[in-house]
């Protein structure tokens, strides 16, 4: 008994000294300590013991389950602080590493390009103004010159929602708008969408025009030259080349369509200006007297000049985008590059 007491003793000691981790002591326990254990086997055994042996060996299997459990409690404390350490640099963080940068959003390439513009033209003293998308055929048509059935409508394919009630079809009522309301002098641009059926690489049934309006006594043709060279150097750099070629709206008169040199080729000529070397981006011209006096104001002693632009086209120009539906598809891969 003796014997079989300091054996089961020094094999638990043995094994305790082998455990490498917190789940190993805790096996080594319940194996001779718990209770099924064989030191408390050894323990309950006393009953068989004669009587005058009991003192003695009792003294013994406790000393042994003492000097066991003594030894656990230190293992045991080593074990966790090691398995601590282990766990600190396994979870280990380099605080010098760059963070992760969550994606962000940006403005669209249609915004950037309207901000810009806005930016020039408020630095020439004009107001930013706004008007309805939902128009009156008055102020869409009949206050700009074109009465009912004139032919000019057909130049604009137009949505109409009643027969008085549309989509404007261009930026330009907001001119007959801002004349009613106010007295010369004005200086106002006017963004905002438009609507015409029409759809191809370059033409989208929605898209955005920035109108212009300027009204004062000695307005010139020449103040509206300057006001858009300003503009197309700012926009496109100090060498564009500017050339404005006659045309026609109902609304100005004399009207002028004004193209840029192609911001691709420099006017060498290429696909995106058909090699002609010149891009139109806006119609133009001196406010028509009829227009002057339907807003009531007296032609003669006031005159004024107006232009009318494409955002989608500029932003084409400026990013070298070939096709207009690109902007409105919403593809990440595309937005992502402004
Ligand atoms: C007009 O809309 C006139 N209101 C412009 C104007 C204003 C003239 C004031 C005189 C005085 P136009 O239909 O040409 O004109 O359109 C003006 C510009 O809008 C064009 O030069 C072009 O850049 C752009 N544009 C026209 N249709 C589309 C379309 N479907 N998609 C994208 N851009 C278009
Ligand atoms: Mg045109």
């Amino acid at each position: 008994m003796e014997r079989q007491i300091s054996l089961v003793k020094d094999e638990a000691l043995a094994a305790l000294r082998g455990a490498q981790t917190s789940a190993e002591l805790e096996a080594i326990r319940v194996k001779y300590l718990g209770k099924k254990g064989e030191l408390t086997l050894l323990l309950r055994g006393m009953g068989k013991v004669p009587p005058e042996e009991r003192p003695r060996l009792g003294k013994l299997v406790n000393e042994a389950r003492d000097e066991l459990e003594r030894a656990l409690g230190e293992a045991g404390r080593k074990l966790a602080a090691l398995e601590e350490e282990q766990r600190l640099e396994r979870e280990r963080v380099d605080i010098t590493l760059p963070g992760r940068r969550p994606p962000m959003g940006h403005k669209h390439p249609l915004t950037l390009v309207l901000e810009e513009i806005k930016h020039v033209f408020r630095g020439m003293g004009f107001d930013v103004v706004q008007g309805p998308e939902v128009e009156t055929d008055y102020y869409n048509f009949e206050a700009l010159n074109v009465p009912k059935f004139h032919p000019a409508r057909d130049m604009q394919d137009t949505f109409y929602i009643t027969d008085d009630i549309l989509l404007r079809t261009q930026t330009s009522p907001v001119q007959a708008r801002v004349m009613e309301q106010r007295k010369p002098p004005i200086r106002i641009i006017a963004p905002g969408k438009v609507y015409r059926r029409d759809a191809d690489v370059t033409h989208s049934p929605m898209f955005h025009q920035v109108e212009g309006l300027a009204v004062d006594k000695h307005i010139t043709f020449g103040d509206l030259k300057g006001v858009l060279k300003v503009f197309a150097e700012e926009l496109f750099g100090k060498d564009t080349g500017m050339r404005f070629r006659p045309s026609y709206f109902p609304f100005t008169e004399p009207s002028a369509e004004v193209d840029i040199s192609c911001v691709m080729c420099h006017g060498e000529g290429c696909r995106v200006c058909s090699h002609s070397g010149w891009l139109e981006i806006l119609g133009a011209g001196m406010v028509h007297p009829r227009v002057l006096e339907m807003a009531g104001y007296d032609p003669e002693e006031v005159g004024g000049f107006a232009f009318g632009m494409g955002i989608e086209r500029i932003a084409m120009l400026k990013y070298g985008v070939d096709d207009i539906r690109l902007f409105f598809e919403n593809d990440a891969r595309f937005l992502t590059q402004f």
